[in-house]
């Protein structure tokens, strides 16, 4: 499933990742991030991404190589625990730290964004996008089926232990780390109409992590995409499945 990303280069390029900054992006996934980061540094600059998930990375990196993206690295580790991360991240230092919907995933997001924030110069910035699950289902219309898959998804987070909602959290989160909040944006996610995150491929891709974490059935949930479709079949109906958060911040100046 390819994404909308325009949301995510917005929130980056308005934090003030521009060309030739050395960026290090924590929880990469697919890559998708990676992307636009490597785009906003150009050639002059540099990302390195790390993701625990092999899979994943091995995604991201044909992603790299078929945009001809040779300023990223991409490192496997996990940034909770893995002896081998200061390894993994080399001996540079780095401008930007950056994620997004990664720090829901930590049991303790501040003390990671504490860690990987002293690989930064002084004054170097910290931008992070999370998921907010508290303000949603937003619509004027009944739409029953989306209803009930958006509860599915929030349910299943909340059985795997991470916190939904994370974009309410952020600024609290990066203020623990020791770090110097300087901004704070929210963006609707609208289903249809250009969606970055389409709510029945979204429900389909976690179909197996929805059935594991006991909330529904893979019947249930090819069932609900089906539906899904039928209730947007009116173009001008719109649905706020979620909520993208995004802070930014500053390590000390010295
Ligand atoms: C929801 S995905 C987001 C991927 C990507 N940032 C994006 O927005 O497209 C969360 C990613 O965080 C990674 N992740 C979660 N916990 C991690 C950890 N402790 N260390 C490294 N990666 C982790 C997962 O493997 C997964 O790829």
């Amino acid at each position: 499933m390819e994404r909308d990303d325009g949301m995510t280069r917005g929130y980056l390029a308005g934090a003030g990742v521009a060309a030739g900054m050395r960026v290090l992006e924590v929880g990469c996934g697919t890559g998708e991030v990676t992307a636009v980061l490597a785009g906003l540094v150009g050639p002059s600059g540099h990302v390195t991404a790390v993701d625990r998930d092999a899979v994943a990375l091995a995604r991201a990196r044909d992603r790299m190589t078929g945009l001809g993206a040779g300023h990223v690295r991409l490192a496997c580790a996990d940034v909770t625990a893995d002896p081998a991360l200061p390894e993994a991240l080399g001996a540079d230092g780095f401008d930007v730290l950056a994620g997004r919907r990664v720090l829901m995933y930590l049991p303790d997001p501040s003390a990671v964004v504490r860690r990987l924030a002293g690989r930064l110069r002084a004054g170097g910035l910290v931008v992070f996008e999370e998921a907010d699950a508290t303000m949603v289902p937003g619509r004027v219309t009944p739409m029953p089926a989306h209803d009930r898959a958006g509860g599915w998804l929030r349910a299943m987070l909340v059985a795997e232990g991470a916190d939904p909602a994370m974009g309410f959290h952020l600024p609290a989160v990066l203020a623990a780390a020791g770090l110097e909040v300087r901004g704070v944006r929210a963006e609707a996610v609208i289903e249809g109409q250009g969606t970055q995150f389409p709510l029945a491929d979204l429900v389909g891709l976690m179909g197996d992590r929805i059935a594991a974490a006991g909330v529904a059935t893979s019947a249930e949930v090819a069932e609900i995409r089906l539906r899904i479709g039928g209730e947007r079949a009116d173009p001008a109906v719109v649905y706020v499945s979620g909520m993208s958060f995004c802070a930014w911040a500053r390590t000390p100046a010295t």
